[in-house]
């Protein structure tokens, strides 16, 4: 009998790339240590100071090129055998699609594309690290890092909420649960189904259906899926 694979759904955060050599955000030696977040990632730090702005997400697209997905983005595809995963990732690197995963929702953009300035829907691939102050879209306008700014719309949220409010499983990997609405996601999960946070540092209210596994990506990925393994016979 064909029987239809439980819904997993993850939602990822910069823990999942720190072990393929990108830097967090909000750990000791994290970037927004060295940054302002107010200097480079809103609207107005852009209409201030574009060249800056762009010169910050040319050097994270220097560090996104040279790095690999590692086991635990690798994980993740291999649980599409036994279950229909779906990835709701805050990053903004593109680990998740060259590990091969199917389905990934990116919240906060992609860095690995432009943006028209003029249409926030005219996107185009990026196949080098740079955007150059005088690069234009088909319309004629600056291009600008696709990347969602902090007081920006977040346009892919209620797509991410009804994921999340159908999953059978939901994992959280790497993230601090800092940032909203991203953060606000889990109040969609079902408070009787389980809930899984890999994460050696773990920032999280206790709850019935959690389970914690407090190491980092890779090593706790192992864990987890010898821990689903049990959810596919109970199931
Ligand atoms: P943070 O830097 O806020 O949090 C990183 C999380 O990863 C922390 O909980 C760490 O404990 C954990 N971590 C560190 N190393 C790890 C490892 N090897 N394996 C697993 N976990 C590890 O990053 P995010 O929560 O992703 O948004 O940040 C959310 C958003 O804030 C980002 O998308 C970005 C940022 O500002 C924008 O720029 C709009």
């Amino acid at each position: 009998m064909n029987k239809k694979k439980p819904k997993l759904v993850v939602l990822t955060g910069a823990g999942i790339s720190a072990e393929s050599g990108i830097a967090t955000f909000r750990d000791a030696g994290g970037l927004w240590e060295g940054y302002k977040i107010e200097d480079v990632a809103t609207l107005e730090a852009w209409n201030k100071n574009p060249s800056l702005v762009q010169n910050f997400y040319n050097e994270r697209r220097v560090s996104v090129i040279n790095a690999q997905p590692n086991g635990a983005h690798l994980e993740l595809v291999k649980l599409e055998l036994d279950f229909e995963v779906h990835i709701v990732t805050q990053n903004v690197d593109d680990l998740h699609e060259r590990a091969g995963s199917k389905n990934i929702l990116h919240l906060h953009g992609e860095i690995m594309k432009s943006r028209s300035t003029a249409n926030e829907n005219l996107t185009y691939e990026l196949t080098n690290s740079f955007i150059n102050m005088g690069d234009k879209c088909a319309l004629g306008s600056q291009l600008r890092p696709h990347i969602v700014w902090f007081g920006e719309a977040v346009p892919m949220i209620d797509n991410a909420a009804k994921q999340v409010s159908e999953a059978d499983i939901l994992v959280v990997i790497g993230t601090s649960l800092q940032v909203y609405p991203a953060a606000g996601l889990l109040h969609y999960f079902s408070p009787q189904k389980p809930l899984f946070l890999v994460d050696p540092n773990p920032q999280i209210t206790a709850r019935a259906n959690l389970t914690i596994i407090e190491k980092n990506a890779v090593e706790g990925m192992k864990e987890l899926s010898r821990l689903l393994k049990d959810f596919k016979v109970w199931n």
